[in-house]
């Protein structure tokens, strides 16, 4: 096979850059481990910011999110049972959608198959070769035959556990683990709330969010270690009952579960996102803790620069974008770092009976709560710092 991008990985990332570099007339194959149906049904992310809305829709994949997306103009901090706005909108004039990553990759998947574009399921053995020429490879084995696609670039889109990102020689990361981790559920019951509601209890955060209105995604503040067999059902719903409380008379509404599992916490930053004709986007070079919601939308971030170099590479025969994706990149990927540890430490509760802590986590929800200028910095960054100039593809 030949052709001019060679995609490892159809997340968000990988899916979204073939689709604008589509739009560019730039032919690309993408190639996934996975098969179709487990990559449409992973439950991961919900909150689109602003930016990464405007971006699905410019890319043609926004009719089904712009008509079954919750539109959020605000969220609901809750602590000493107490409720307190922050009101998007009205602080930055933006505001976020609430719609499933299963379903943007749904969408994505579905506008790939219509133009006819390569997309391989269940691809195994990825290595990556000549990555330092002009001429890059990807071989890979496809229904037990070994294959090799050649390409004039190779995008590791192949999230953190993906193979691209080894690589890199030479490349520094930072990384940083935490003492304890999410239970995420996704329930078949309407949402108890119009917006996200997220809590700091003393046993631990907890976040209210929802996927559509007959469905509630919630997440609980658990230990590092924990096993999932160690939360039945009840036990999830009685936490999310005592941490979601408030002295308003909120009411929990419940429902069967239809899915549960839990995600461990740990930001982690690779400070080279290229070589030669290699570049990487999305998780495969970056995760940062969920809370704030910002994983997918600085995989989304990431691929709208990719998809402007890699365009004016063809179409212009530029260099200069190209050269300067990762410092670009990683400027929104630290600031997105840097929210989402704030967020967690505010939230969340340290395991090591941390006094001290716990009065400057309280010490910084009461400052956001009535501070303007501390609640439009939230809200700048829950909704996503508008696009430097020339991010646009
Ligand atoms: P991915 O979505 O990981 O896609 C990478 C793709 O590459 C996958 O389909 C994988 O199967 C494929 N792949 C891997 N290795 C290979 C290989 N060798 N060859 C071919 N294909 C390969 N973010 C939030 O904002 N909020 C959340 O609540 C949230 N929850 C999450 C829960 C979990 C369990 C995880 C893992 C992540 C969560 N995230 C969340 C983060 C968010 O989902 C990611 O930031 C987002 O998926 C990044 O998109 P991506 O395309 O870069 O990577
Ligand atoms: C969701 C996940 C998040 O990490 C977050 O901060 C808000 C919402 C969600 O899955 O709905």
């Amino acid at each position: 096979m030949r052709t001019q991008v060679g995609i490892v990985g159809a997340g968000p990332a990988g899916l979204l850059l073939a689709q604008l570099l589509q739009l560019q007339g730039v032919q690309s194959v993408v190639l996934e481990a996975r098969d179709r149906d487990y990559v449409q049904r992973r439950v991961r992310a919900g909150v689109l910011e602003h930016g990464t809305v405007e971006t699905f829709r410019e890319a043609g994949v926004g009719v089904r999110m712009d008509a079954e997306g919750l539109a959020h103009d605000g969220t609901i901090l809750r602590f000493g049972l107490q409720s307190h706005r922050i009101d998007f909108r009205e602080l930055t004039g933006r505001s976020i959608v609430v719609y499933g990553q299963q379903e943007v990759v749904k969408d994505l998947i579905a506008a790939r198959l219509d133009v006819g574009g390569e997309l391989l399921f269940e691809v195994a053995d990825v290595t990556l070769h000549d990555l330092d020429t002009a001429r890059p490879r990807i071989d890979f084995v496809h229904e037990g035959v070994a294959r090799s696609v050649e390409c004039d670039f190779v995008i590791g889109a192949d999230g953190f556990h993906g193979v691209s990102r080894g690589y890199l020689a030479g490349a520094r990361t930072y990384e940083r683990s935490y003492p304890f981790a999410w239970l995420g559920i996704l329930a078949e019951a309407p949402p108890s709330s119009h917006e996200l509601i997220y809590a700091r209890h003393r046993n631990g955060f907890a976040l209210h969010s929802m996927r559509s209105p007959t469905i509630t995604r919630m997440y609980l503040q658990v230990r590092a270690d924990e096993d999932i067999s160690g939360w039945p059902d009840d036990r999830i719903w009685a936490e999310l009952h005592t941490r979601l409380a408030d002295d308003a008379g909120f009411t929990l509404t419940e429902g069967t579960l239809l899915d549960k599992g839990i995600t461990p916490m740990r930001s982690f930053v690779c400070d080279r996102m290229q070589q030669g004709r290699l570049f990487i986007a999305g998780d495969a070079a970056h995760i940062v803790l969920p809370t704030g919601a910002k994983g997918m939308n600085l995989a989304v971030a990431d691929v709208r620069l990719l998809s402007r170099a890699l365009g004016g590479y063809y179409a212009d025969h530029r260099t200069d974008l190209l050269d300067g994706y990762t410092e670009l990149a990683l400027r929104r990927v630290w600031r997105a770092t840097h929210f989402s540890w704030w967020m967690t430490a505010m939230l969340h509760v340290s395991p090591h009976d941390d006094a001290f802590g716990d009065q400057l986590s309280l010490a910084q929800l009461d400052y956001v709560a009535s501070s303007r200028a501390m609640a439009t910095s939230l809200a700048e960054n829950y909704t996503g710092l508008p696009y430097p100039k020339g991010w646009s593809y």
